[in-house]
């Protein structure tokens, strides 16, 4: 469920007109629901009230400062990926005992700017940057807790690039490692091993593999005789973008609860698209309308470099005009809906049936709100669009659209140029 609906022949966020947000701010722009957002949350919460979990929500996923503020506001801690995310959790007031950081990729300065905010649990994905953390723990005289990412080799059903979590993935350890980490933990004196962590994949529909690999954890767990405090199931809950049927946050916790239930273990649920997801649209505006003698396109004034979800994993996003009006007896067509962008690739929906429309009307790219804004580029130098949300009957512009200046921030043309 989300609040862009239609009130007579206009779409509406919450109580807001999405062409009188368009006529203030310019296209193209995203759009968020404060209250989608925290329906999501609430959902999930709910549905998990009897283990009471710390929900972090995942920062890449929408790393806007005031979708980051609605939820920390709400109770919900963060997961992060980098010293950039760092910053922002810091920066909306996020409490640091409720961070916890995933990622292959870890540097130093990363890792002692998160020990020094004393995050809750590093997520470690190998053994050398175990032995790093360990290393900065020591050389900061402090004592950390860290998480061992599993790498539970299950396959789940979802697009390639987005499947985490079996074998040959680079995230992740596998059993044996783990294993071994815990028979030599006296090797990392500073660091206490308290959890274990899992992300099996993204926009995964079903409770199956899910299930799947939390009983594969527990049953090593338990034949190992690891000790540990926490397990974090990761996120990666499926979100309806057109014609799916995902589980509900009710029918999901109904599936794992038990499991998680009998295990004693402090849970964490990491989920980013499930909250943000479906909070979010792209609002871009009809600039052109072409036939060729094979195929009609729609031009629009957004491209890949706004929303790259369709050309990078030809993921369907529904189109929606946001004024109506017009359509009544008129016939859809099937259109290609294209940005400016030089590329054969930048497309926001190919072959796709459209109401007739003409140059200047507004169309709503929907379920925009997870990795959106946050994949978005400068590429052919194009400033990239306006945030804005709607609370409570008001819109607020939330990140500013950039201008022409902040393309060339930093750059510089040496003397011996000029
Ligand atoms: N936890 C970890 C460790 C993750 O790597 C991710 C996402 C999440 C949680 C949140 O997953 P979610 O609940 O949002 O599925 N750009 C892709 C998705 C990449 C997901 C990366 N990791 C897309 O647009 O579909």
């Amino acid at each position: 469920m989300h609040e862009f609906k239609y009130r007579g022949n206009e779409l509406y966020c919450e109580d807001v007109g999405i062409s009188t947000i368009a006529a203030s701010v310019g296209t193209p722009f995203y759009l968020y629901s404060y209250k989608t957002l925290l329906d999501h949350y609430d959902k999930l919460r709910d549905a998990f009230s009897s283990v009471r979990p710390l929900i972090c929500f995942s920062v890449k996923s929408n790393s806007n400062l005031a979708v980051l503020r609605a939820l920390v506001k709400s109770g919900a801690g963060l997961d992060i990926v980098s010293g950039g995310e760092l910053y922002r959790a810091r920066h909306v007031g996020a409490d640091p005992k409720k961070i916890v950081y995933a990622g292959v990729g870890k540097r130093r300065d990363e890792i002692a700017d998160a020990i020094r905010a004393g995050i809750l649990l590093f997520n470690i994905e190998s053994k050398e940057e175990l032995e790093e953390i360990q290393r900065v723990a020591a050389s900061l005289r402090k004592r950390v807790n860290v998480a061992l990412r599993i790498n539970p080799d299950v396959v789940p059903h979802t697009h390639a690039y987005v499947a985490t979590g079996k074998g040959g993935s680079k995230f992740g350890l596998d059993f044996e490692t783990v294993y071994g980490i815990f028979a030599s933990r006296k090797r990392y004196p500073d660091l206490n091993i308290r959890g274990v962590h899992i992300h099996i994949g993204s926009q995964i529909l079903d409770a199956a593999p899910f299930e799947k690999a939390i009983k594969k954890v527990l049953a090593f767990i338990k034949s190992r005789r690891i000790s540990v405090d926490y397990f974090n199931i990761g996120g990666g809950l499926g979100i309806i973008y057109s014609m799916e049927h995902p589980q509900t946050a009710r029918s999901f916790a109904g599936r794992i609860l038990p499991l998680l239930k009998r295990s004693g273990l402090k849970i964490i649920l990491e989920p980013g698209r499930f909250i943000s997801g479906n909070s979010g649209v792209l609002v871009t505006k009809v600039l052109y309308n072409k036939t060729t003698p094979r195929k009609r396109f729609v031009i629009v004034d957004g491209g890949m470099s706004d929303l790259i979800r369709p050309s990078l994993y030809e993921a369907h996003h529904n189109i929606v005009p946001v004024i109506t009006d017009r359509e009544a007896g008129r016939h859809p067509q099937k259109v290609d809906v294209v940005g400016p962008i030089c590329e054969s690739g930048d497309f926001l929906a190919r072959d796709r049936l459209l109401p007739p429309v003409e140059r200047g009307d507004l169309l709503a790219v929907m379920g925009a709100g997870a990795y959106g804004f946050t994949m978005s580029s400068n590429y052919n130098s194009r400033p990239r669009p306006a945030e804005v949300m709607v609370i409570k009957g008001k819109f607020y512009v939330v990140r500013e659209r950039e201008s022409y200046s902040d393309l060339v921030r930093g750059e510089k043309i040496p003397k011996e140029l000029r």
